[in-house]
């Protein structure tokens, strides 16, 4: 089944979304899926009203927080406490294990707010470490197509 797969950008300097332009390339190039790539800028929840799957790639700031830009949409989730229980989604975290206590936490606090409210997570949270070997959008390129494969195979069961 082809749908919509809406992604989700949370960013300070432009890294996470670099990976989520070629994360897009990738997906239209392996599969029939279409992307709407947005950023978390000027977003709340009821872009959860979209149709299609979810794809969040953020990055973590401050003191293992969401970046400044994904701030309000992280708020308007655990405010507005939406029933997201028909929503599916994926996510890649980035971060930098030079911050030990907190490390990829942008992405374990989305991941941890959207299953409060409901949202099925499909296959497993990426987490990249700027201090590791693998440039991040090499990493997303690889984990985006396993994660597609796992998309249409939960698909398939379903
Ligand atoms: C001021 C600052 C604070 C950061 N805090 C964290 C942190 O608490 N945990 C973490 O894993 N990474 C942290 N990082 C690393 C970034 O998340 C990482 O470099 C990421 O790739 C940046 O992506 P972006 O350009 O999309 O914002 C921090 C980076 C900076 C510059």
């Amino acid at each position: 089944m082809s749908e919509t797969i809406n992604i989700l950008v949370g960013s300070m300097t432009g890294t996470a979304e670099m990976v989520a332009e070629d994360m897009q390339a990738t997906i239209e190039e392996v599969s029939d899926h279409s992307v709407e790539m947005l950023l978390m800028d000027d977003l709340d929840a009821s872009v959860f009203e979209r149709d299609g799957v979810f794809l969040l790639v953020t990055s973590t700031y401050g003191q293992g927080e969401v970046p400044d830009n994904a701030l309000d949409f992280y708020e308007s989730i655990s405010d507005g406490k939406p029933d997201l229980s028909a929503v599916r989604f994926g996510i890649f975290g980035l971060g930098d294990s030079t911050y030990a206590d907190t490390f990829n936490f942008g992405g374990k606090l989305f991941e941890e707010i959207l299953k409060a409210q409901g949202a099925t997570l499909i296959g497993e949270r990426l987490q990249h470490n700027a201090s590791g070997a693998d440039l991040p959008e090499e990493a997303g390129v690889e984990w985006i197509k396993d994660w597609i494969a796992r998309l249409e195979s939960a698909e398939a069961a379903a």
